[in-house]
């Protein structure tokens, strides 16, 4: 069984108000269904403003959906309240494109890591601090005991990446998604980052949505690839088959853009 299955997905915001007339509306995520699998790293592609984020954010239950339903593990989370909403936030976590906004300024490395910790009441003292070491370890920021006093602004932007993706997983969830993870960071340590994720996701049994709009990203980390385009999936497939045999013009255009398909390597 899929992990996630979305059906006949929509998300409608208002925005402004016309001087004479009445409400406006933008369409974000337009009659969107797909599967996720069990341990897929699911990759969502598509020009800026087609609704990706919006879609990732509505499988976290970050954003109520205007219609269409969300099944994790069998169950429609749109419906969830109170003691299983908070369970159903432990499972999931997301990794943002600027872990300068995921991480609080004024928070040290262990506040960062440990907060998720304690917001679910999952471990404390000896145990809340082991955790957090581990966590750290995971994303191979060692020795974790001499960076938790530190704050953001005095670690590198590699690092900062490592300690959001750190505090995400530290309540060892199993659905993770990640929004343009490494398109802030230098091109230089974006294979060291894209790599760790590879790895955590076969260590720790783990099953992503990868957004970005960069295909060579895309193919390096997906096994199946939609392409969004004005809050519509147009091509859903195996990454070789969107890549290598696009059928929609609109992904054929999005690939004649892609200058460089081959500079990602495994290191
Ligand atoms: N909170 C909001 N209120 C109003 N409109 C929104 C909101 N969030 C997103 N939108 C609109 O929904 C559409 C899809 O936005 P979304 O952020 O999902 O796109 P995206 O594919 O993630 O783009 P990008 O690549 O730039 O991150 C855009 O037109 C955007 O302006
Ligand atoms: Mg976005």
């Amino acid at each position: 069984m899929a992990l996630i299955t979305t059906e006949n997905l929509r998300k409608v915001f208002p925005v402004r108000k016309r001087l004479f007339g009445g409400q406006e509306y933008v369409t974000a995520v337009d009659d969107v269904s797909f599967k996720i699998h069990r341990r897929e790293v699911f990759g969502l592609v598509g020009e800026s403003g087609s609704g990706k984020t919006t879609c990732g954010r509505l499988l976290l239950r970050l954003l109520e959906p205007t219609s269409g339903s969300i099944y994790y593990d069998g169950v429609d989370i749109t419906k969830l309240t109170g003691r299983e909403l908070l369970s159903f936030r432990r499972r999931v976590q997301m990794i943002f494109q600027n872990p300068y906004e995921s991480l609080n300024p004024r928070f040290t490395v262990y506040d960062s890591v440990a907060e998720p910790l304690i917001i679910q009441r999952i471990a404390d003292g000896e145990e809340r601090r082991r955790r957090v070491i581990e966590a750290l370890e995971r994303v191979r920021l060692t020795p974790a005991e001499s960076l938790l006093r530190r704050y953001p602004h005095e670690l590198s932007g590699g690092q900062r990446q490592r300690v959001a993706i750190a505090r995400a997983l530290v309540t060892e969830p199993d659905f993770v998604v990640a929004d343009e993870p490494v398109s802030m960071l230098d091109v230089s340590i974006r294979a060291g980052i894209l790599n760790l994720m590879l790895d955590l996701r076969d260590d720790l049994d783990l099953t992503m949505l990868f957004i970005t709009h960069d295909l060579a990203v895309a193919r390096y980390m997906c096994d199946r690839i939609a392409v969004m385009h004005k809050g519509r999936i147009v091509e859903l497939g195996s990454k070789e088959d969107v890549i290598e045999n696009p059928q929609h013009p609109y992904t054929r255009a999005l690939l004649s853009s892609v200058p460089r398909l081959h500079s990602l390597s495994k290191t």
